[in-house]
Order: C-alpha cells, then sequence, then structure tokens
C-alpha cells in the first residue's frame, strides 16, 4: 500500500511570517534562501525555458546549468554567476539529478559543494529546505521518519503519529533532498539511504505501508575528502552516486573573482557600504592563501612550509568581509592591509605552536622581500604582536 506524506509540517522559522517568496521574508531574513534571494532570476530563467523539462523540474537542465554558472537570456536578463568553475562539472552533475542515480558533492573544504547542493535544489525543485545534516550523531530517524510521542502514546502507531523526513518529504512529493557530510554519518545510519536509492521506497514497518519516491525525487549529498575519506561510504551505497569533485580554483585570477563576487553580495546583504578599492587586498589575501596552500611561492622560486588549516577560498571570503566591515565601521572606508591581517593571522595560525612557526618565515623570507608589500608586513607585525 502506497500513502502520501499529507501536509508539510510546519517550519518554526516561517510560522506566521509571509511566505517565503516574498520580498518582506527577502529583506528580513539574515541569509534567504537561494530561491528566495535569486527568485527573480528563477521566475525569468523559467518564462524563456522552452527545453524539455524531466518530471517535476521547475526548469530544464539546461535552465538549470545556466542559473549555476551564469548567462545572459535573449532578452538581456543577467543571470549571476552562482559557481565558477569547469562547466563541464555542472552539466555532469546536473545531469545526475535528471537519471535514477544520486549525486555527491566531493572536494576539499570550501570548494563550494554546499552551495553548489543548494542552488541545485532551488533551481531543480523551488526548493533548498529538505535538508538533513550530517554529524556523527544523526540518527536513522533524520534520514528516515520519526514519531510524535504524544500522539503515539495517545492513539498508537498511525499516519498522525509520524513525523516524515527531508527524504520522506522530498520522495512523496517528488523533489530534490540534501544530506549535508554524508561520510560524518555512521555508517549503518548511512545504510538506510540503500533502500531509499536503490528501491525508491521507504518502508513504514510499524504501518505496514511504504511511501514510494515519486518522479522528480532525487538526492544530493556532500562530503569532505580532507576530514575522512570517501572510503567511510560503504561500496553498497557508493554504487548508488555518481561522484563529482569540486576542484579548488585552478588560477588566481579565478579564485580573486570568486572571492570579489561573493564578498560583494555578503557585503550587500550586511549593509556594508561598498568598498570600491578592495581588489588589490583581496588579491593580496587570494595569494598569500595560495601559496600557503601550495607551499611554494607564486613564483615557483621559494619552497614554504603549509600550515595546517585547509585556507580554502571560503576563509579567504570570510577574512575579507571581516576587513570590509572593518574598514567600513573603523576606517576611512577604504580596504587596507590593516583590515585584513588579523583575519589572514586567524585563519592561518590554527595550532599556535607549528602554524606560528610557519607564518613566521613565511612573514620574513617572502612577505618582507616583496616590493610594494611593505605596509602588508607592517600590519601583519603589529597584528601578530
Ligand atoms: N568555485 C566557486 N564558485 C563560487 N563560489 C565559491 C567557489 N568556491 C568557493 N565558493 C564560496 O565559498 C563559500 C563556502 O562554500 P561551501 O559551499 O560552504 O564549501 P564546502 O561545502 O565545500 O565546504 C560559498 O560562499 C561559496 O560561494
Ligand atoms: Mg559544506
Amino acid at each position: 500500500m502506497t500513502v502520501s506524506v499529507g501536509p508539510t509540517p510546519v517550519d518554526p522559522m516561517r510560522d506566521g511570517s509571509a511566505p517565503a517568496n516574498t520580498t518582506t521574508a527577502t529583506t528580513q531574513t539574515l541569509r534567504p534562501h537561494a530561491e528566495d534571494a535569486f527568485a527573480a532570476e528563477l521566475a525569468a530563467l523559467a518564462a524563456r525555458d522552452d527545453r524539455p523539462r524531466p518530471a517535476r523540474w521547475r526548469l530544464s537542465p539546461w535552465a538549470v546549468a545556466t542559473y549555476l554558472l551564469g548567462g545572459t537570456l535573449p532578452d538581456g536578463t543577467v543571470i549571476t554567476p552562482k559557481y565558477v568553475g569547469p562547466r563541464r562539472i555542472v552539466e555532469v552533475a546536473v545531469t545526475t539529478l535528471a537519471t535514477d542515480r544520486a549525486l555527491l558533492l566531493l572536494g576539499v573544504p570550501g570548494t563550494a559543494k554546499t552551495w553548489v547542493s543548494e542552488h541545485l535544489a532551488a533551481a531543480v525543485s523551488g526548493d533548498s529546505t529538505l535538508l538533513v545534516q550530517g554529524t556523527a550523531g544523526t540518527p536513522e530517524e533524520a534520514i528516515r521518519y520519526g514519531w510524535n510521542y504524544a500522539r503515539l502514546l495517545a492513539h498508537g502507531p498511525s499516519r498522525d503519529a509520524l513525523v516524515p523526513s527531508p527524504v520522506m518529504r522530498a520522495m512523496a512529493e517528488g523533489m530534490t533532498a540534501r544530506v549535508e557530510e554524508l561520510t560524518r554519518i555512521p555508517a549503518d545510519v548511512q545504510d538506510s539511504l540503500i533502500t531509499i536509492l536503490s528501491e525508491k521506497t521507504l518502508p513504514i514497518p510499524e504501518l505496514g505501508q511504504e511511501v514510494q519516491a515519486v518522479r522528480g525525487f532525487n538526492l544530493i549529498a556532500t562530503a569532505n575528502d580532507r576530514d575522512r575519506g570517501v572510503n567511510d561510504l560503504s561500496s553498497a551505497l557508493r554504487r548508488r552516486f555518481n561522484t563529482v569533485v569540486l576542484p579548488l580554483p585552478e588560477t588566481p585570477e579565478a579564485e580573486v573573482d570568486i572571492v570579489a563576487r561573493r564578498v560583494d553580495q555578503i557585503g550587500r546583504s550586511l549593509d556594508l557600504p561598498a568598498v570600491p578599492d578592495g581588489i588589490d587586498e583581496i588579491r593580496r589575501v587570494v595569494t598569500v592563501f595560495r601559496e600557503l596552500r601550495d607551499g611554494v611561492t607564486a613564483d615557483g622560486r621559494t619552497r614554504l612550509k603549509s600550515p595546517s588549516g585547509t585556507l580554502s577560498t571560503a576563509e579567504a571570503i570570510s577574512v575579507v568581509t571581516g576587513g570590509l566591515a572593518l574598514a567600513a565601521h573603523f576606517g576611512d572606508g577604504v580596504l587596507r592591509a590593516g583590515d585584513v591581517a588579523a583575519g589572514i593571522l586567524g585563519a592561518v595560525v590554527r595550532d599556535p605552536a607549528a602554524d606560528r612557526v610557519v607564518w613566521q618565515e613565511y612573514l620574513e623570507t617572502v612577505v618582507r622581500e616583496r616590493d610594494g608589500w611593505k605596509d602588508f608586513y607592517r600590519a601583519c607585525r603589529e597584528a601578530g604582536a
């Protein structure tokens, strides 16, 4: 017997407030969901999109890829790029979602796995909120279903007492479910996904029922290949996924572009004043991060030790955002070396003993000698004092 999951449980954050798609929700929410923040772009794409759409998709695969990578529509509507990286990666990710295989986004921290997963779900299903956050403590109920114990005790097991997981809701409604940090979830809990992904059904033995996935259902999982390996996925589960590896930005220019774009977006959402001349400082943060990450200076001449942190693009974004806030509130409105120095130090020196040595060596042998970096050298010395 097949059952439907019933009305979507009320999201406490949204209860009583305006519907998610209104401007009120977008302007007052600290961090609107992708489908709300980019509602206008999604609507423009849907209106112009005449290519075939898989069952229950809001857009065609082509339009989903355009939403992620950016572009200009025939009528001049500009779609901003969300992901900056190889087009093929996005195309493979999107087409995977149109097949019967689930999508696994893999990469080191800060390579936009979560970001891409959210935007894919927003573009494909118009809803990025059917999300399970994976941790060492994620229980099976978070992936399958739980019970409302008051109702369970009062009336026994019934549909009314059942609390569906985001995955169950996605199955019943033909939507995209998301599982974050899949490899942090204990192996036996991960395995509850096997039946869901292979048989496309979720049995409810207590009721003698099942929820069968409706067409349009699929799942996007993310996993860090630095924390713990993909080996932690059982081979049975791994076979249900197409794996797409998100790389670190290939060139410094690409990374500067990503940081500048995101900082601009974040700055606007935080009402930070625009800082026009920030690009030089962004370039410097990215250079420092890349050199320390790669263990060699940009000119290839000097070998360096790498610190223990990941120094990802995402961290460069937060260092620059923090610097912008300093410049705006306590500086003269121009992003300067002194505004990013403390942030860089905090990102680089994670382990107080070992990383400090690495940083000091970099500072004295590379930063100090570099033309035009005197102000930065001084600011870092002061931040480290
Ligand atoms: N290639 C990229 N294109 C666009 N944004 C990126 C890219 N790499 C990193 N970012 C930015 O980095 C931030 C953090 O990414 P996130 O998705 O949390 O990383 P992950 O889940 O891989 O650890 C996001 O704000 C995202 O915009
Ligand atoms: Mg993530």
